[in-house]
């Protein structure tokens, strides 16, 4: 039986933590941080992001916009939008929901946001610094696993870490991160030669692949530690599931994550304490 870590659990009770902090904001900053999500389109999965991102931010006592617009906004309405809340002194973290509708240009986006409310840690500059082991914002998904990692005791520094997937939002930088706990990282995708082979090797095996129950009971070692990053509808039964098979993998695994309940809360977690932290540098940059 795998020790299940709960997302759920500890997002709340970090939730609970920040909005104590930020309960403090008002008298000594005159203001409570303001974060600014842009969702482009009525795509379901970004529709039900950008939800949890407000119902977060209202718990925590972050102040939320969200503008939506049509799938059909120009690429230049939406840097026109972006240029402006990058002038707002009263906005500190902009989040811009991806995917976009084909026809925009995503990096030219992420690029446009100003660096230093760029919440998602996207931005080349912030992507830079990551690489370069600087202080920067971490991206919410890779920092989510970390936590999650050290608050279950997993010892990372020396293991065998795989990864399945090489995203930007999630493979590249997760690595980064465990590479920086010092795991002996693998990075793995489409292309991987007997990719089983690879991740039965795995003590901690991360995936991000976004394909419905992917990762199967022979794909992983007795006693693996499983993050499964993934949210797919079980094309079986409609439900939610991940890319792991959790009913199978679980059993063998010694620890796993659940979906949902797992890295998905976490993950907005961290977004509220970035918000936090781009406010707090502003604030203590005065
Ligand atoms: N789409 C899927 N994950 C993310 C994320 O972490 N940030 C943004 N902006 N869009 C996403």
């Amino acid at each position: 039986m795998a020790n299940i870590i709960s997302g759920k659990e500890l997002s709340a009770r970090l939730k609970a933590d920040m909005a104590a902090e930020v309960a403090t904001f008002g008298a000594k900053y005159g203001r409570v941080p303001h974060l600014t999500v842009i969702l482009v389109g009525e795509d379901p999965g970004s529709v039900s992001y950008v939800t949890g991102k407000a119902k977060a931010s209202a718990e925590v006592g972050i102040r939320n916009t969200t503008i939506r617009k049509p799938a059909t906004i120009a690429e230049e309405e939406l840097l026109g939008i972006i240029a402006g809340l990058n002038a707002d002194p009263e906005v500190d973290g902009i989040l811009v929901q991806l995917p976009l509708p084909k026809h925009i240009d995503e990096q030219k986006v992420i690029a446009a946001i100003d660096e230093t409310k760029d919440v998602d840690g996207f931005h080349p500059l912030n992507v830079a610094a990551l690489w370069q082991k600087q202080p920067c914002t971490l991206p919410c998904t890779p920092k989510g696993i970390v936590k999650m990692l050290k608050t279950a005791g997993v010892e990372i520094a020396g293991k065998r870490a795989v990864v399945i997937g090489r995203s930007n939002i999630v493979g590249l930088p997760v690595s980064k991160l465990l590479l920086d706990e010092n795991a002996t990282v693998t990075v793995t995708h489409s292309r991987t030669r007997d990719l089983a082979e690879v991740t039965r090797g795995a003590e901690i095996l991360v995936v991000a692949i976004g394909r419905p129950k992917f990762v199967t009971a022979d794909m992983v070692a007795e006693g693996a530690v499983v993050i499964d990053v993934g949210v797919n509808r079980d094309p079986e039964t409609g439900k939610l599931c991940g890319d792991v098979d959790f009913a199978a993998v679980e059993p063998k695994a010694s620890v796993i994550t659940p979906v949902p309940g797992g890295v998905g809360p976490m993950t907005i977690c961290c977004l509220m304490e970035n918000t936090i932290e781009c406010f707090l540098r502003k604030m203590q940059a005065r």
